[in-house]
């Protein structure tokens, strides 16, 4: 069983609040909100009036996935606008510690993307700071796309690091989740599972998040 995160990335952005109570109504247990820059990657999404509009919905965990270059400069305003996980990227943050501790000391859960091509090893040296790794299945900056298999083996060696050191970090998946794949994601050592397009697209999205939730 895994915390579903529905991605609002694919949700009708003309029907945002019906988006958002049919997720505060589900098994959901986190809302996942991707911010991108058009730089760190190659898409624009929405930005902070949107977190701050979507916080005032729910009371369940607002996670803010930052895809952006220099994420300390507006850390303190994803705080505000009611970030409970603030996620950075491993490949933006040339001081990551520094990253971390800021987040925390704003009160909020640290959490790390890495992409595709970065290995889980890198986290060694940083993995006891963090709460939440969030380990990319597709490459950032796009809903609807893919799985990366090879990112099945990668939670596997992650799990092994956190529980060889008895960490208590979450390992959340994000990119490509469908029905078919989701389960063998959930049982390779996943907690929390990131879903876009699989619960928009889809006729009955309060019976899939419920299916994912059930895994
Ligand atoms: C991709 C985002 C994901 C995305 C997932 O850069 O980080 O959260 O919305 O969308 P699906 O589930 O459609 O792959
Ligand atoms: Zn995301």
């Amino acid at each position: 069983m895994a915390i579903v995160a529905p991605s609002f990335l694919a949700s009708d952005f003309l029907r945002l609040e019906q988006a958002c109570k049919m997720v505060d109504e589900s098994k959901a247990g986190w809302f996942h909100l991707d911010i991108m820059d058009g730089v760190f990657v190659p898409n624009i999404s929405y930005g902070l009036p949107v977190v701050e509009h979507i916080r005032k919905t729910t009371r369940k965990i607002c996670d803010v996935h930052l895809m952006i270059v220099e994420p300390g400069r507006y850390a303190e305003a994803f705080k505000k606008a009611g970030a409970d996980v603030l996620t950075v990227h491993i490949e933006a943050c040339p001081n990551l510690h520094r990253n971390i501790q800021q987040i925390k000391e704003l009160g909020m859960k640290a959490g790390v993307a890495v992409n595709p091509h970065t290995p889980v090893a890198l986290l060694e040296d940083i993995l006891q700071d963090v709460d939440v790794v969030n380990l990319m299945s597709v490459n950032p900056g796009f809903g609807g796309q893919k799985f990366i298999p090879y990112t099945l083996h990668k939670i596997k060696q992650l799990k092994q690091m956190i529980t060889n050191r008895g960490l208590s970090t979450l390992i959340e998946i994000d990119g490509g989740v469908t029905m078919e794949n989701a389960a063998g994601i959930v049982a390779a050592g996943t907690d929390v599972l990131v879903a876009g397009s699989t619960v928009f697209n889809a006729k009955d999205p309060k019976a899939i998040i419920e299916s994912l939730y059930n895994l």
